[in-house]
């Protein structure tokens, strides 16, 4: 088994890969370290990464055709997981064209290269932002997801359209992942736990957008990477039927948080009051997010274990000791 992490340098991706890699799967990380947030910290998840002798390491951007084509020929992956793209939904209203290229263009591109050179297995990253501001909760598969509210949302829904396709023209078996707002240690510096941490440590004012009126279904990273594993070899015939090979999930916590219960604990573990100052809604967000789980409780027995109390104070530790190294 080998095994291609695409955005490996990446929040989820290095999780992921440090996962596979610590129990001796073959993993070969690619990423095009791009500058979206700070690269100290994507070469930081891949100097961690280092010790492990089954993972290696490429600078290649999924827009580069060539040189995707060039790996994937000199490789041949047994399993493709492609995390790579650009997300954040705020960062869609002024730079469209960066989630054009990454995630539709970087997105044909891997489709292609499965396309070219059969992988048993492809998964891929979508994102709860494809039900928009949908009232029927909690979200299932089986919603209609036709009504983004932003552009990110929009790619992502488009991948799984694509990914669709190719899974019907190709055969190549595609699981698509809808992620519920991940976090913890080694996070994303753009998204709201790590930077009002920041900001709450520093004294600074946080930004409470829609007055605190929104609810997340906050995911830790540890059950997103190990639901993700256990995928991996997950056979596409259920119960003996053969499903056609196309499938998709909701992976997230079942357990929406109240904006202002979350602002709370983060308080808690910091030791510290949040200055706040009460915003309308920023176009693009979405009010609440809640996932349906019960496929993947079905398929693969996943029950979140981390709540947000003990996935936020993992997330203060290890931002405090990163922080004051
Ligand atoms: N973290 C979440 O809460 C969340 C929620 C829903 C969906 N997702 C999706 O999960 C995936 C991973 O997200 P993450 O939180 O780890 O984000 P991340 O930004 O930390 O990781 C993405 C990585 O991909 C790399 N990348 C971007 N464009 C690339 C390109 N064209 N070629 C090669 N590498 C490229 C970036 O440099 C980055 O290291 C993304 O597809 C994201 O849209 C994440």
């Amino acid at each position: 088994m080998k095994i291609l992490i695409t955005g490996a340098a990446g929040f989820i991706g290095f999780h992921l890969s440090r996962l596979l890699a610590s129990n001796g799967i073959e993993v070969v990380g690619i990423d095009s370290l791009n500058e979206y947030y700070p690269v100290r910290l994507k070469l930081d998840r891949l100097n961690e990464l280092k010790q492990y002798k089954s993972f290696s390491f490429k600078t290649i951007n999924i827009c580069d055709k060539e040189a995707l084509d060039v790996l994937f020929e000199n490789e041949r992956f047994s399993t493709v997981i492609n995390l790579a793209a650009q997300a954040g939904v705020r960062y869609s209203i002024d730079k469209p064209y960066k989630y054009i290229d990454s995630n539709l263009i970087g997105f044909i591109n891997v489709l292609e290269a499965c396309r070219n050179n059969p992988v048993k297995h492809l998964i891929y990253a979508s994102s709860s932002s494809v039900y928009g501001n949908s009232n029927d909760i909690p979200f299932s598969t089986n919603d209609r997801t036709d009504e983004p509210v932003s552009l990110y949302a929009a790619t992502k829904k488009s991948n799984e359209l694509m990914a669709h396709s190719y899974a019907h023209l190709y055969n190549i078996p595609i699981t698509g992942l809808r992620f519920f707002t991940v976090y913890g240690p080694w996070g994303r510096p753009d998204m709201a736990y790590f930077s009002f941490t920041k900001k709450i440590l520093k004294g600074d004012k946080i930004e409470v957008f829609n007055e605190g009126n929104m609810e997340r279904d906050f995911t830790y990273i540890d059950d997103i990477v190990n639901a993700i594993e256990k995928l991996i070899d997950l056979p596409f015939d259920k119960n003996g039927e053969q499903e056609k090979p196309y499938r998709l999930f909701n992976i997230g916590n079942n357990k929406p948080v109240k904006l202002m219960d979350f602002i709370s604990t983060l308080e808690k573990h910091i030791g510290k009051q949040a200055i706040k100052e009460f915003l309308p809604m920023q176009k693009g967000d979405v009010y609440r997010t809640y996932a349906d789980i019960s496929d993947l409780e079905e398929r693969i027995n996943f029950t979140p274990a981390t709540s947000i109390d003990r996935g936020l104070k993992h997330f203060i530790d290890w931002y405090t000791k990163y922080y004051s190294g």
